[in-house]
């Protein structure tokens, strides 16, 4: 079998930053608005008072500073507190496409194809923007490819597990190159009322050419990957067709997304650590052979308690770790390879770890060595 590569690599994101204190300013006048509209129903104990959100609070438990996002003046908006978009339509581009389409050009000028070369699009995301026709049927049309396309969902391991999906394609024969393409629009699911939540998610989208062609100069060779699946409830978004007949009641606001980010951060930290642990053992590589770790960008701390459990230290530069959450906030699956866009300028020979992980729970790491 021919050596399978990322050959290239883009990025989308939108041009609104929120700040960290733009966004608590917000959230802040609406607890001032909720409690003094509850007051009385606050004073006689019937309904909890709202607390304030804080940006050192934000910064200091997720690494967050500023989020991009597609429509800020309706996000920090307490009227509206969200992001406005419109119908899925088939008289114009999805909100999806073009983001993808966006990433997907750049990838493509990374690695030196065009369509031509292509033979599959695969786009996996967190939220599906509409049940079907599949957004990677409609980029594959609009971008003039031909073969298959299908969209996947698997949370914030999407990205990953695309990317497993094109390398299994092409390993099989069934494909020479594969466009990867993960548009994560996040805000239309948060919740801007939560306090634990409010402040983690930004949009973005990332796509990527997996080939056994040899046609780019900035490529990395698939060593190995290695996926794990495990149930957890700890993060949910129970969204979905059957809302229209279900029979029990729940509000829009139950079914975004919601987690119990606590217990994710005590139970994936360690299990990620142990995963990537193995993989590299598995593949006789020591941690101090890689040069590069672009992980999931849940959490800054997270990352940087994952790394220090692999190499045994937290003494390690920055560097090794890049945190673009600092200025994207968590972009869901597209966050490892936000990472690698941004931070990829190994060596000959140097290895790196691409690591996703997120709802499900779900793992993907991606061993890959620079050519
Ligand atoms: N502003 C100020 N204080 C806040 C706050 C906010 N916005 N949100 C929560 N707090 C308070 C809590 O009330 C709690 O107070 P207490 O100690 O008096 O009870 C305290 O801060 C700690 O809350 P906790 O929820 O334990 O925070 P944390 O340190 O776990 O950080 C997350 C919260 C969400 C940043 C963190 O858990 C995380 O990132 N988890 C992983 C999430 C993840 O990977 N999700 C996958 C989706 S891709």
């Amino acid at each position: 079998m021919s050596d399978v590569h990322i050959a290239g690599t883009g990025i989308w994101f939108p041009e609104d930053i929120i700040t960290n204190d733009e966004i608590v300013s917000s959230f802040n006048s609406y607890v001032d608005n909720f409690n003094n509209h509850n007051k009385n129903d606050i004073e006689q104990g019937n309904i909890e008072a709202m607390e304030y959100s804080s940006s050192a609070f934000i910064e200091k438990a997720s690494g967050i500073k500023t989020r991009h996002v597609i429509d800020k003046k309706n996000i920090l908006d307490i009227n509206t507190m969200m992001p406005r978009v419109v119908h899925e339509d088939e008289s114009r581009l999805s909100i999806h496409a073009k983001a993808g389409i966006d990433a997907a050009k750049k990838a493509m000028d990374q690695a030196n194809v065009g369509p031509d070369d292509i033979d599959g699009v695969i786009l996996g995301t967190s939220h599906a923007a509409r049940n079907y026709p599949s957004v990677a049927i409609e980029i594959q049309n609009e971008l003039g490819i031909q073969g298959y396309a299908y969209d996947m969902l698997v949370g914030c391991s999407s990205t990953t597990f695309a990317i497993n999906n094109a390398y299994s394609d092409i390993a099989s024969g069934l494909a020479n190159t594969v466009l990867v393409i993960n548009p994560e629009i996040s805000t239309p699911f948060v919740n801007y009322a939560k306090r634990d939540i409010h402040f983690i998610f930004g949009d973005g989208c990332v796509a990527t050419v997996i080939s056994n062609n040899k046609k780019s100069n900035n490529q990395y060779k698939i060593l190995d990957r290695k996926l794990i699946t495990k149930f957890s409830n700890n993060i949910r978004s129970d969204w979905s067709y059957l809302v229209r007949a279900a029979s029990d009641e729940k509000s829009i606001e139950d079914l975004l997304f919601y987690q119990n980010g606590n217990s994710v951060f005590k139970e994936v930290c360690p299990m990620v650590a142990e995963f990537i642990t193995t993989h590299l053992k598995d593949n006789n590589i020591n941690p101090s052979e890689v040069s590069k770790f672009w992980l999931h960008q849940a959490n800054s701390r997270m990352v940087n308690l994952i790394v220090s459990k692999v190499i045994g230290t937290d003494d390690f530069d920055t560097s090794l770790a890049p945190l673009p959450i600092e200025k994207f906030g968590n972009l869901a699956s597209a966050g490892s390879m936000f990472a690698f866009n941004l931070h990829n300028d190994l060596e000959k020979g140097d290895k790196g770890i691409i690591c996703s992980f997120g709802a499900g729970y779900s793992v993907c790491s991606i061993i890959v060595e620079k050519q």
